[in-house]
C-alpha cells in the first residue's frame, strides 16, 4: 500500500468561478477571454454536479495515471459511493467513518482495488461482508482504529486473496481480538503473508489463532504485553520467516514453543529484545536453545530482568552454577520428608517419656499410694458427716463398699 509517486492533479470540486476571475483582473484581454471560455465549458460540463466526468468524489483527490484516490483527513462519514472504477490504491484515512457496514464497497464493482488504507478512521465496528466483493484486494490497513468488533465474516463467505493485513493499535478491545482470531481460524485469509499486530497491548493470544495461515511469512507482535506463549501454537506456519516479539513482557519460554520454532524450516529472524526475562531454573532450556540457535536477532543483547541479583546479566552468559537448579524444588516431596521427620521426633519424645516413667516407677507407686491415702482420709471425713443425718441403711451400704 506504499503510495508510489504523488497524486499529480487535484481533481476535487472545481475551483469557484470568483477565484479565477480575481486572478484574471489586470491581465491581457485575450487571455481573459480564453479563461471565460474555459469557465463556460466547465459549467457546461457539469460544474454543479458532485462528480466530474473524470470522476472524483467530493473531498478526495484522484489520479487516474497513478490509479490512486486519496480521501485524507476530511469529514467523510461513509465510503464515497462514487469512487472511480480505475482505482487501485485507495486511501480513506483520518475520517470519522465510525463503522464499516456490510457491502461498503460491493456495489461499486472495484475490480482493480488492490491496496486499501482505512487507518485512523475512528472505526469501531466492521460488519460482516464489509470488505467483500473486492476480488483484487492484496493489502489492507486498519491500523489506528479503536475497533470494538470485527466480524469473522468481514470478508464475506468465500476466502479473500488478501496478502497483507495491518492492525497496529487497533485491537485494544478483546471483542475485536476474538473476532480476528475467529476470522483467521475460519481460513478466510489463507493467502495472508504479512500480519501486523504491533502496539495493541495484547496480554494473551487466543489459542489456535495462527492455525490456518499456511502462507504467513511475517508476523509482527512487537510492542504488546505478552507474558507467555504457552497456548500459542506456531505449528503449520511452514512459510514463516520472521517473528517479532520485541517489547513484550515475556519472562520465560517453554520447551514446547522452542521445539516448534526449531521445526519451522523458513524461520530465520526472531526479534526478542526488551522483554522481562526471569533468570531462574526455568530459563535453562531457553538459554540452551539460544546458545545453539542462529534464528534470534541480537541475542547477545538479551539480559535478565529478574531476579534482582541476576538483573542485567546477559542470557548467553548464564551457566548452570548461576541458577541453583541442582536441588529440585519439589514441594510435595519436601512436605513428605518433613512429615516423616516430625513422626520420628514425636516417637522419640514418646519413648523418652515412657523410659522416664519406667525409671521412676517406685517413686510413682509411692506417690500414687500417697494420693490414695489422702483421698481415703478425705472421703472418710465425708462419710462421717453423711452418717449423722442419713438413713442408717444407706450408711451401712456405703461403709460396706468402703471396706
Ligand atoms: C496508511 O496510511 C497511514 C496514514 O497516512 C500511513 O501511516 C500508513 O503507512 C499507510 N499504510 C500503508 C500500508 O501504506
Ligand atoms: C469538517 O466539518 C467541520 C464542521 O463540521 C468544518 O469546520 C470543517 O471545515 C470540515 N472540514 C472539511 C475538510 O471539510
Ligand atoms: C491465493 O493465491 C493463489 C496463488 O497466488 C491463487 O491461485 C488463489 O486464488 C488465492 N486465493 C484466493 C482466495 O484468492
Ligand atoms: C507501543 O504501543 C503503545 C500502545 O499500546 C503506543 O502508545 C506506543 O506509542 C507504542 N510504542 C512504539 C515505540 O511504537
Ligand atoms: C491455555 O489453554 C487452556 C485450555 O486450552 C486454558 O485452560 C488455559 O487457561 C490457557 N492458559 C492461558 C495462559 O491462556
Ligand atoms: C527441553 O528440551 C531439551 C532438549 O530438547 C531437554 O534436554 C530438556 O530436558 C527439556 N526440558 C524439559 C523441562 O523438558
Ligand atoms: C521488531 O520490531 C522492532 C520495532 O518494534 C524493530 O526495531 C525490530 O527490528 C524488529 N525485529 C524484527 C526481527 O523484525
Ligand atoms: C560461569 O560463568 C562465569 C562468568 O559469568 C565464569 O566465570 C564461570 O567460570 C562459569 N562457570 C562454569 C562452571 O562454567
Ligand atoms: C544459590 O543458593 C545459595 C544457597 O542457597 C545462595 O547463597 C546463592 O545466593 C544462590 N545463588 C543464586 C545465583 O541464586
Amino acid at each position: 500500500m506504499r503510495p508510489e509517486g504523488k497524486v499529480p492533479s487535484r481533481a476535487g470540486p472545481p475551483p469557484p468561478a470568483g477565484a479565477g476571475a480575481g486572478a484574471m483582473s489586470g491581465r491581457e484581454a485575450e487571455r481573459g477571454g480564453a479563461l471565460c471560455l474555459g469557465l463556460l465549458l466547465h459549467v457546461l460540463l457539469g460544474c454543479g454536479s458532485a462528480q466530474q466526468p473524470g470522476g472524483c468524489p467530493a473531498g478526495c483527490e484522484c489520479s487516474e495515471a497513478a490509479k490512486t484516490v486519496k480521501c485524507v483527513n476530511g469529514n467523510l462519514t461513509e465510503v464515497p459511493p462514487d469512487l472511480p472504477p480505475y482505482v487501485r490504491n485507495l486511501f480513506i484515512t483520518g475520517n470519522p467513518l465510525r463503522r464499516l457496514p456490510a457491502g461498503a464497497f460491493a456495489a461499486q464493482r472495484l475490480a482493480e482495488l488492490g491496496a486499501l488504507n482505512l487507518s485512523g478512521n475512528h472505526l469501531r465496528v466492521v460488519e460482516a461482508g464489509a470488505l467483500s466483493a473486492l476480488p483484487a484486494l492484496r493489502q489492507l490497513d486498519l491500523s489506528g482504529n479503536p475497533l470494538a468488533s470485527l466480524s469473522p465474516q468481514a470478508f464475506g463467505e468465500g476466502g479473500s486473496p488478501l496478502e497483507e493485513l495491518a492492525l497496529r493499535g487497533a485491537l485494544r478491545d478483546q471483542g475485536a481480538l476474538l473476532g480476528l482470531a475467529a476470522l483467521l481460524q475460519a481460513g478466510a485469509l489463507r493467502n495472508l503473508s504479512r500480519l501486523e499486530l504491533a502496539d495493541n497491548g495484547l496480554l494473551l493470544l487466543p489459542a489456535g489463532m495462527f492455525g490456518a495461515l499456511p502462507a504467513l511469512r511475517h508476523l509482527d507482535l512487537s510492542n504488546n504485553s505478552l507474558v507467555g506463549l504457552r497456548n500459542v501454537s506456531f505449528q503449520g506456519l511452514g512459510q514463516l520467516q520472521s517473528l517479532n516479539l520485541s517489547d513484550n513482557s515475556l519472562g520465560v519460554l517453554r520447551n514446547g514453543t522452542l521445539a516448534q520454532w526449531r521445526g519451522l524450516p523458513a524461520l530465520r529472524r526472531i526479534g526478542f529484545g526488551r522483554n522481562a526475562w526471569v533468570c531462574d531454573c526455568a530459563i535453562e532450556d531457553l538459554v540452551a536453545w539460544l546458545k545453539e540457535s542462529d534464528q534470534v536477532e541480537g541475542k547477545e543483547a538479551l539480559t535478565c530482568a529478574h531476579p534482582e541479583k541476576m538483573q542485567g546479566k546477559a542470557l548467553l552468559k548464564i551457566n548452570a552454577s548461576d541458577l541453583n537448579c541442582s536441588v529440585p524444588v519439589d514441594l510435595p516431596s519436601q512436605l513428605q520428608t518433613s512429615y516423616v521427620f516430625l513422626g520420628i521426633v514425636l516417637a522419640l519424645i514418646g519413648a523418652i517419656f515412657l523410659l522416664v516413667l519406667y525409671l521412676n516407677r517406685k517413686g510413682i507407686k509411692k506417690w500414687m499410694h500417697n494420693i490414695r491415702d489422702a483421698c481415703r482420709d478425705h472421703m472418710e471425713g465425708y462419710h462421717y458427716r453423711y452418717e449423722i443425718n442419713a438413713d442408717p441403711r444407706l450408711t451401712n451400704l456405703s461403709s460396706n463398699s468402703d471396706v
